[in-house]
C-alpha cells in the first residue's frame, strides 16, 4: 500500500518521510538521506521589494523601518557569523556552554530515534551539540531545519557526512509554514523543537506569542518538547556593547541592508551618510537598532520607482532584540499552553536555555 501523500511513513520504527510528496510544496533538492521542500509560489511572506517600499516609503508621522529578516543575504550572514565570535556578543558563547551542559539531559528526554525540528537553523553549529547527544542516545535521527534562506541545503549537507544515522528534511519556509509542515508529519517519533540564539527576541510581543502558540500546535504527544535560547535582561552597558561592538562589525551588519537595497533594488544609498545606533529601551526591555541619517537626503530606489526622503537625524528602525526575565518567560510559555520543565542558566544569569513541554 502506498503511503498517503504528506504523511510520515514508518519504516521499521523510523520515520522515512523524506520521500513523501507534500501538497503545496515542491521538493527542491533530494539526496539519498536528504530532501528539501519549499512552498509553491514562494509562500505568503512579503518580498524584499514590497517590504522596502512599505517601510521606507513612509513620510512624516511614522518612523521608517526595515524588518531584521532582510539582514541575512550572503554578506549579512557572513557578518552575523563574525558577530557571534565577538568578545562583546556573549549570547552565542553562553548558549553553547549551556547546550553542552544540557545536551545529555535533553537527549534522554527526547529518547532514541527522536526528531529534531529547528527554527532558523542558520549555520547549524549549535545544532551539532544536540545532534551529538541524540546520536549518543542511539537510533536514527530525523533533522528538520526550517529556514527562509536557500543556504539551508548547503549547511545541512555537511551534517550528513558527520552523522551516518541522520536523515534531513529541510523546509525552506517561514517559521509559521515550517511548523505546520513539521506538525503534519513525523509519524510516531518524539519531536524536539529548538529555537536557539535568542531569535525569539527579534519578534515583537504579539508575534512571539503567536509563534509560541504555533510551536505548541506542532507538538503532539506528551513526550514532545520545545527548547528555546533566550537572552536575559541585564546591565545596559553589557547589552549596548553587544550590539555596538568596538570593531564595528555590528555597524557593518546594520549598514549592509542599505547595500542590499542598492544591489537588489537599484538603490542609491551611500552608507557613509548613515550612523549605526544601538540603544537599550529599558521600558520595552529591548535593544533597538537603527540607522540614523547624517544629513538631509533624497535617495532614489530605481527598481521601485521611489525616492526616499530623509531629514538629518531621522532614523530607520532595523531591529529589536527583546530581553527577558524568568517569570516573564514562564508567563509567555504558559500563555501558549507550554510549561517550563527545566531552565539552564549561567552563574551571572545573563542567558537561559529553557525546556518546555505541553502544559497538562
Ligand atoms: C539573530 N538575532 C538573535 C541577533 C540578536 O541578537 O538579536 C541578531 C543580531 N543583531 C545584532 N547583533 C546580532
Amino acid at each position: 500500500m502506498s503511503p498517503p501523500a504528506g504523511r510520515a511513513v514508518l519504516d521499521g520504527g523510523r520515520a522515512a518521510w523524506a520521500e513523501a510528496a507534500r501538497p503545496g510544496y515542491e521538493r527542491s533538492a533530494v539526496g539519498p538521506r536528504m530532501a528539501c521542500y519549499r512552498p509553491l509560489g514562494g509562500g505568503e511572506e512579503q518580498t524584499f521589494a514590497q517590504a522596502v517600499a512599505a517601510g521606507l516609503g513612509r513620510g512624516r508621522g511614522g518612523e521608517k523601518s526595515l524588518s531584521p529578516r532582510f539582514f541575512y543575504d550572503d554578506r549579512g550572514s557572513e557578518l552575523f557569523e563574525r558577530i557571534c565570535e565577538l568578545p562583546e556578543y556573549y549570547l552565542t558563547r553562553l548558549e553553547a556552554g549551556l547546550l553542552e551542559r544540557a545536551a545529555p539531559e535533553i537527549a534522554e528526554i527526547a529518547g532514541p530515534g527522536a526528531r529534531l525540528v529547528e527554527l532558523g537553523s542558520g549555520s547549524s553549529c549549535k545544532t551539532r551539540l544536540i545532534l551529538d547527544a541524540l546520536a549518543r542516545a542511539r537510533g536514527g535521527i530525523e533533522y528538520v531545519p526550517i529556514d527562509v534562506s536557500d543556504t539551508l541545503a548547503r549547511s545541512c549537507a555537511c551534517l550528513l557526512d558527520d552523522y551516518p544515522g541522520l536523515r534531513v528534511t529541510g523546509v525552506i519556509d517561514t517559521y509559521q509554514g515550517g511548523l505546520e509542515f513539521a506538525g503534519d508529519a513525523g509519524g510516531g517519533a518524539r519531536t524536539l523543537i529548538a529555537f536557539l540564539g535568542s531569535s525569539i527576541g527579534n519578534l515583537d510581543g504579539g508575534a512571539a506569542r503567536d509563534l509560541l502558540r504555533r510551536v505548541r500546535r506542532a507538538m503532539r504527544g506528551g513526550g514532545d518538547a520545545f527548547l528555546a535560547g533566550m537572552d536575559l535582561v541585564k546591565d545596559r552597558g553589557i547589552l549596548e556593547r553587544a550590539y555596538d561592538d568596538s570593531r564595528g562589525v555590528t555597524a557593518q551588519f546594520n549598514l549592509n541592508v542599505l547595500r542590499r537595497i542598492n544591489r537588489e533594488l537599484g538603490g542609491e544609498f551611500d552608507p557613509a551618510k548613515f550612523a549605526h545606533v544601538a540603544a537599550f529601551n529599558e521600558s520595552e526591555r529591548r535593544v533597538e537598532m537603527r540607522l540614523r541619517s547624517l544629513e538631509d537626503q533624497a535617495v532614489a530606489v530605481r527598481g521601485l520607482g521611489i525616492t526616499v526622503e530623509l531629514s538629518r537625524g531621522e532614523t530607520i528602525h532595523t531591529e529589536s532584540s527583546h530581553k527577558y526575565d524568568l517569570p516573564q518567560i514562564r508567563g509567555m510559555m504558559a500563555g501558549a499552553g507550554l510549561s517550563v520543565r527545566r531552565v539552564w542558566s549561567d552563574p551571572r544569569g545573563h542567558y537561559a536555555l529553557v525546556l518546555c513541554s505541553a502544559a497538562p
